[in-house]
């Protein structure tokens, strides 16, 4: 049998840091309503001249220095991103070029806040059917220029960052199992409607959300994504070492490990300090938990996301 198997995890997060505390000096809110609401204390802020594929970058090279892989041997790129450089090319044949990588398949996927649970899906999908050996999988998000700041109810909740894995040809799992599901009838309650039509942006460019609607969906189809990968696999929910969710909302993320009966020392947070990254939120989770050697091999590791369209999704692996 082939199968995939993350062999290197990367991570970048701008330098800049906006606290709670100096959100409370731009718009009406306080340091208490978004701790208590969400989790987050602080997040993290592109510069300037950083764009998407920059993020990408650097994630990427501390993934594939993990992997001890070079750029030439990288047969696959796929990143997921719902703010790419530019309408077109794609945020991947950017990376491409600028990790000196050559002639190999690279596209963008665009699902959202589930973004890299369907790239590493795609890309496991690739290598199973022995069409690559190593692929580098990317989530990489600068929400901060598609928010409007000054709506406390939306701008509190984001922040910028990359996370980056090395997926490669294994004869063991690996990734055990991958579950993805779409329902676009939901695809007003979290949007960016903005276009571009004869030079001008037509309509709102910003994020706009039902943060209530987005909640109660979130928790209800991370629980039944989760249920349908462990079924799959015949595991208990108590066979899951680590839960790593997506990072959206802290009440999210203890209300899912709540119902499956996953205590939350087996669930990775780290929204309190990146907030939500998006795309890039699960793969800059799980690389934080690998450098910090909680997640140790033989163990289950359950990835899930969900985000606007609405995506959702989950990848459940033995490391
Ligand atoms: N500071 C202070 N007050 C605020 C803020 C703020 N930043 N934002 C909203 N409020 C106010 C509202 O105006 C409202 O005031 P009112 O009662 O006078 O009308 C009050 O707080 C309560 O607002 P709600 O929207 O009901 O607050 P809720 O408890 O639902 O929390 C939140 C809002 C945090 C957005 C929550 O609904 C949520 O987390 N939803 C999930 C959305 C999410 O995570 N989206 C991320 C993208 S999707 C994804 O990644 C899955």
């Amino acid at each position: 049998m082939r199968y995939s198997r993350i062999v290197g995890t990367g991570g970048y997060l701008p330098e800049k840091i906006l606290t709670n505390h100096d959100l409370e000096r731009m718009v009406d809110t306080s340091d208490e309503w978004i701790r208590s609401r969400t989790g987050i204390t602080q997040r993290h802020i592109a510069a300037d001249n950083e764009m998407a594929s920059d993020l990408a970058l650097n994630a990427s090279r501390k993934a594939m220095e993990a992997a001890g892989i070079k750029p030439g041997e990288i047969d696959l790129i796929i990143v997921a991103t719902t703010t790419p450089d530019m309408v077109f090319p794609s945020t991947a044949c950017i990376l491409q070029d600028k990790l000196g990588a050559r002639d190999c398949p690279a596209f963008d996927v665009q699902a959202v806040c589930s973004g890299f649970i369907y790239a590493l899906a795609t890309a496991d999908m690739f290598i199973r059917a022995g069409r690559c050996r190593n692929a580098l999988v990317v989530g990489t998000e600068i929400y901060s220029r598609i928010l409007d700041w000054s709506d406390r109810s939306t701008c509190v909740l984001f922040g910028d960052g990359a996370g980056a894995v090395v997926l490669t040809q294994s004869d063991r799992p690996g990734i055990l199992s991958s579950h993805l599901h779409a329902d676009g009838s939901h695809n007003k309650i979290l949007a960016v409607p903005g276009s571009i039509r004869s030079g001008r942006v037509q309509g709102k460019p910003f994020l706009i959300m039902e943060g209530n609607t987005v909640f109660k969906f979130a928790i209800k189809v991370l629980e039944e994504v989760a249920h349908e990968a462990l079924t799959e696999n015949n595991l208990e929910a108590s066979d899951i070492d680590w839960l790593i969710p997506h990072q959206a909302n802290i009440r999210i993320i203890q209300s899912t490990a709540k119902k499956l009966g996953i205590p939350m020392e087996k669930v990775v947070v780290t929204m309190d300090k990146h907030g939500n990254t998006s795309a890039a939120s699960i793969p800059l989770a799980l690389d934080i938990a690998i450098r910090d050697g909680r997640v140790k091999p033989d163990q289950h590791v359950l990835l899930e996301g969900v985000g606007g369209g609405f995506t959702w999704g989950a990848v459940l692996l033995r490391w």
